[in-house]
């Protein structure tokens, strides 16, 4: 368990003494939080048993925050969890007193579909909140005199294709194509990507006091992105998760979308792998500062069908949302990932057939399981 376990508003600050350097990782307990802390974690541990005779020196705390307090499972995997709002600045300044944060991992947001109902505060919470880690990142850098590393998942949603007669034609889109979101929260994460190019290469551009290049921003549009350990909740990729969990569950799934839509997605082992080799590539062989990766690109239909095949009593149903389908309408069917490739060695793993065989089926089957204590 964490060695602070935190409401925000008493922390035990180890005062007086020097500040553990540290990884902090926000929006710890959704979706990736789960998956980037489990593997955050074993990184540290192979380091610590590494027998390669290099000093590795002493391995980074891991200091996770979430809204909402971690689930045993993911707060086993740091060692100290607060908590509290990224817009909460009394609780950013007593973490920039308490470590000396080398990479931050800003994973906290609201996705496309909740951010619908509520504009305002997915822009108060995506966008103010991503400015206060970048700020925080910087007074870091200007603390301790280092280049702190920073990640931030961006998203397809920043895209916005008009039309489906232009989605078709457009294909694979690049990194500069088609940025015109139709969704606060697209809008909000090319904003964050903006923000972010800004506090790696422009930050104070004309201050006396400046300290070049404070932060080192790095980051990924991700497609949707379906995990067999835990089912998202706000997005508008989330037919294609829904879909195999109510099967594996034995619920009836009405899909909110057409069949023939269009979108890509990839598998959460991918994800994160794909975060922690961007994050430990060096800054040289980097090109940019936003990248684009693909996996594959099945249609609502395609997934469906291989639902169908391996939960044969399946129960799926079409039933469009006139509003999630534009959203998703205006997202593209592929995106071209050659500057990944090329930059950072980049590869998928999956195709959506083996996404299914040998991630997605043996273990959602193992979790809804009947002997299993899993939550569905
Ligand atoms: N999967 C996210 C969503 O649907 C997009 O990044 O909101």
């Amino acid at each position: 368990m964490p060695r602070t376990s935190s409401h925000g508003h008493h922390t035990s600050a180890p005062t007086g003494q020097q500040r553990a350097t540290a990884i902090l990782v926000t929006g710890a307990g959704g979706e990736m939080g789960h998956g980037l802390l489990e593997a955050l974690d074993a990184r540290r541990k192979r380091h610590a048993e590494c027998s390669c005779g290099k000093d590795h020196g002493p391995a980074p705390v891991i200091v996770a925050m979430d809204i909402r307090e971690l689930a045993p499972e993911i707060a086993s995997h740091c060692d100290h969890a607060f908590v509290g709002d990224i817009c909460d600045h009394a609780l950013l300044e007593r973490l920039l007193a308490m470590f000396e944060i080398a990479e931050i991992y800003h994973l906290a947001a609201l996705l496309s579909t909740r951010g619908e109902f509520a504009p305002e505060t997915a822009h108060q919470v995506n966008v103010g909140g991503t400015l206060n880690l970048l700020h925080l990142a910087a007074e870091q850098a200007r603390s301790h005199g280092r280049t702190v590393r920073f990640f931030f998942p961006s998203s397809i949603a920043v895209y916005g294709l008009p039309d489906l007669a232009t989605k078709a034609n457009a294909g694979r889109v690049n990194e500069g194509e088609w940025c015109e979101p139709q969704s606060m929260y697209g809008c909000n994460k090319l904003a964050g990507e903006h923000l972010g190019r800004y506090y790696d290469r422009h930050y104070r551009s004309l201050a006396k006091d400046r300290i070049g290049h404070p932060v080192d921003f790095r980051s990924i549009r991700f497609p949707g992105i379906i995990s067999s350990d835990t089912i998202p909740s706000g997005g508008t990729s989330d037919y294609g998760p829904e879909m195999i969990h109510a099967a594996a569950a034995g619920r009836p799934y009405a899909c909110f979308v057409r069949g023939d839509s269009r979108i890509p997605f990839m598998t959460m082992p991918e994800a994160i792998e794909a975060t922690l080799s961007l994050m430990k590539a060096p800054k040289t062989s980097l090109t940019r500062a936003v990248y684009n990766i693909s996996s594959f690109s099945p249609s609502a239909d395609d997934f469906a069908e291989l639902v169908r095949r391996a939960f044969p009593s399946a129960a799926i149903s079409f039933e469009p949302d006139a509003g999630r389908q534009s959203i998703v309408d205006s997202w593209p069917t592929d995106c071209d990932d050659a500057a990944a490739r090329a930059d950072w060695g980049w590869r998928p793993v999956h195709t959506v057939q083996s996404a299914f065989s040998e991630y997605l089926l043996p273990r959602i089957a193992a979790r809804y399981a009947p002997s299993s204590h899993a939550r569905a």
